[in-house]
């Protein structure tokens, strides 16, 4: 059994997880307000070492000045009491009516400004609490109707967006990068930068392409039907894997947010592994906050909601164990041998070979030996078995 979560796993948690009180497109809320001192104190309690947050969660919409010193004050001293760090903020971009089309990419451009000062008053506080990166998620850039959007334009503004927004963190010298969340749909008919392979490629047009980066959703991947192991892997090849959120989904349907591991839990084995056995000589791919972003189910009260966010721990640690054991089996070993899974690390050209060597090396092509190569199996189904075999506690 692994010990229990500590400050060195890096768990962290949205305030508006634990403090979701359940209200969907059906049905009102099903719990009340959770204060985010409270949240700070009992994440603290379970082991966490970070809270997250965006601007409404912790000073509602429309607070004036004195209200939010007032919220501010009380979250920094329960941060202080608990030792919990704010590794992360974000902006609620979403929720105002005003954000019904959008914010950096609304057709009104009044909104589009507005959106802008938004994001930098709450950039100040984040730099003020110590956050290192500040997460899009741009629910609402999006469209139901192709007619209605010109994603062109759409894109234009975003990028002006996030470039604007870049400078001033230049300007004012803060600490921050940024993590852009990508997610197919819901709440738009069709967001923008579905995938995280669209948000790698917007990434690469952006004036500050350096400090921005992305914050790959589980769920939000595999709503659109990709796989999650390998859209963490190309971010961590482009080096963009600056943030990520951890929850369960079943396949492509509304977003789940369900419990990390509630969902496809042999993808979350694999996951767990390349983040923390992933590095090319091993050790872990990836050192950022594990962040959970899920949503306790609806029909769970406030034990309920404690309960499940020790579960998302609990379950990191188990597959991380599980891992551990996969990666030291003799018999695995032999396996990934027998699969010849290191060899693709082997450059395919020699050092210094050019492809007029290629071209002379009979043996790379006159002389190979297709029928041999097109008959030998990879064993590839005997490896996932042993992996199966860990996950399920059989070896
Ligand atoms: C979702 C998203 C959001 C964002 C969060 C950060 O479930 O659709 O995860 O929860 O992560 O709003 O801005
Ligand atoms: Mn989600
Ligand atoms: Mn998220």
């Amino acid at each position: 059994m692994p010990a229990l979560p500590t400050r060195e796993d890096k768990f962290s948690f949205g305030l508006w997880t634990v403090g979701w009180q359940a209200r969907d497109p059906f049905g009102d809320a099903t719990r009340a307000a959770v204060d985010p001192v409270e949240s700070v104190n009992r994440l603290a309690e379970l082991g966490a070492y970070g809270v997250t947050f965006h601007d409404d969660d912790l000073i509602p919409f429309g607070s004036d000045a004195g209200e939010r010193e007032q919220h501010v004050k009380r979250f920094r001293a329960a941060l202080d009491a608990t030792g919990m760090a704010v590794p992360m903020v974000t902006t609620n971009l979403f929720t105002h009516p005003m954000f019904k089309d959008g914010a950096f990419t609304s057709n009104d451009r009044g909104v589009r400004r507005y959106a802008l000062r938004k994001v930098m008053r709450n950039l100040d506080l984040a730099a003020e609490l110590g956050a290192t990166t500040y997460v899009f998620w741009g629910g609402r850039e999006g469209a139901e109707t192709d007619s209605a959007k010109d994603v062109r334009s759409a894109l234009e503004r975003y990028r002006e967006g996030i470039d604007l927004l870049a400078e001033y963190v230049l300007d004012r010298g803060y600490a921050i990068r940024f993590a852009i969340e990508p997610k197919p749909n819901e709440p738009r008919g069709d967001i923008l930068l579905p995938t995280v392979g669209s948000a790698l490629a917007f990434i690469s047009s952006l004036e500050h392409r350096e400090m921005v980066g992305v914050n790959p959703e589980v769920g939000h991947e595999q709503m659109a039907g990709m796989n999650f192991v390998h859209s963490i892997s190309q971010a961590l090849w482009h080096g963009k894997l600056f943030h990520i959120d951890l929850n369960g989904q079943h396949g492509p349907k509304f977003d789940q947010d369900l419990v990390f591991g509630h969902g496809d839990l042999l993808s979350a084995f694999f996951l767990v592994d390349l983040l923390e056995n992933g590095a090319p000589g091993g050790g872990p791919a990836y050192d950022g906050p594990r962040h959970f972003d899920y949503k306790p189910l609806r029909t769970e009260d406030m034990t309920g909601v404690w309960t499940s966010a020790a579960s998302n721990m609990r379950t990191y640690l188990l597959l991380k164990e599980r891992a551990a054991a996969f990666r030291s089996d003799p018999e695995v070993l032999e396996a990934l041998r027998a699969s010849q899974v290191r060899e693709l690390a082997i450059p395919t050209l020699a050092p210094g070979e050019s492809f007029a060597e290629l071209l002379a090396d009979a043996s790379s092509f006159e002389d190979f030996d297709v029928d041999a190569a097109g008959s030998h199996g990879y064993g590839f189904a005997h490896l996932d078995q042993l992996a199966v075999e860990h996950v399920l506690g059989a070896r």
